[in-house]
């Protein structure tokens, strides 16, 4: 049997390249670009399997430019995310959508404990005050921050990686509060309160940590409305997606002091960020690198081929969409 097609559209880790070059008719991006969307309307026609990350925008305008002899039969994602695909209209061409839960989480909640943690003791201007050897003095009221041991911390979206989260966070003794579509069972809440609406949720929430998916229901989320309702002083972080955050909003509830920071590894706008944030050293900014550690790529990477076995198998993939 005739080995299947698979583009690969960004530099993944060597042991996933490997073993899908291994197993497949691989054509590997070695530039490491960005699939635009020429590149994807040209793969419909030319492979079986494309495996693209959040980079790559399978839009429904690009699905609908798809080859009317249609070769591609699954996009099998390297991300959980999914809100660079449209399902549906891919869904309609008969092509099957995978992702890569579960293996980030870990990797991911790390990261949200980072921006928290630095965002309330003013990692950026201490690094940058030693940094540039401008540290002359010291005193009782220098860089005095928030402290996180024992306080509030409010988490928008208890799935995976908002439970892994928690976790981390009951390390620290945080008093744990949720808002999530449905209430989780006593065994995967933990002791976490449950709140049925976002504003409730605010109310009490110290530490805000959003960990939901960025749908048609989520943009924005976080809008100037919202961020009133926080206690004063609040610190928010977002691991998930820019799209969840209106940055105005944001820069104006920092400015007031509603907020006292932020820490940011996704943006509205990416690569690049907001030119905007850049002048203020409490928000605390990291380029998209949540799930990035040697250990989660091979296992998103692995995921994703395993995703690809299963299908071409004539199974269904473990994390169909
Ligand atoms: C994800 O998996 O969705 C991360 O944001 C990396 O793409």
């Amino acid at each position: 049997m005739s080995r299947k097609r698979v583009w690969i559209t960004r530099r993944l880790s060597d042991a996933t390249l490997e073993r899908a070059a291994r197993d497949y008719d691989v054509v590997i991006n070695h530039e490491d670009t960005p699939g635009t969307a020429q590149d994807l309307i040209a793969a419909s026609a030319e492979f079986d399997a494309v495996i693209p990350c959040h980079s790559e925008h399978f839009s429904a305008d690009v699905v609908a430019q798809f080859a009317d002899r249609l070769r591609l039969r699954i996009v099998a994602n390297h991300s959980v995310g999914v809100d660079h695909c449209d399902l549906p209209a891919l869904k309609k061409r008969g092509i099957a959508v995978t992702n890569t839960p579960d293996v980030l989480s870990d990797a991911t909640a790390e990261l949200a404990m980072l921006l928290m943690l630095g965002a309330a003791r003013n990692a950026v201007a201490g690094d940058r005050i030693v940094r540039t050897g401008a540290w002359e003095s010291w005193s009782p009221a220098f860089m005095v921050g928030k402290q996180v041991t024992g306080a509030r911390l409010g988490i928008i979206g208890m799935g995976r990686v908002g439970r892994a989260f928690a976790a981390k966070a009951r390390g620290f003794d945080m008093e744990i509060h949720y808002y999530n579509r449905s209430e989780l069972p006593a065994n995967q809440a933990q002791g976490a309160r449950y709140h049925r609406s976002i504003e409730s949720l605010l109310g009490v929430a110290d530490f805000l940590s959003l960990h939901c998916p960025a749908t048609a229901e989520t943009i924005n989320l976080m809008s100037a409305d919202r961020f009133s309702l926080l206690p004063q002083g609040a610190v928010i972080v977002n691991t998930a997606r820019g799209a969840l955050i209106d940055e105005d909003a944001l820069l104006h509830a920092l400015i007031e002091g509603r907020i006292s920071a932020a820490g940011l590894d996704c943006f509205q706008e990416e690569p690049g960020g907001n030119p905007a944030f850049a002048a203020h050293d409490n928000i605390f900014m990291l380029p998209h690198i949540g799930s990035a550690t040697r250990e989660t790529r091979d296992a998103m990477g692995f995921r994703a081929l395993d995703n690809l076995d299963a299908f071409f198998a004539g199974q269904t993939p473990g994390d169909l969409l």
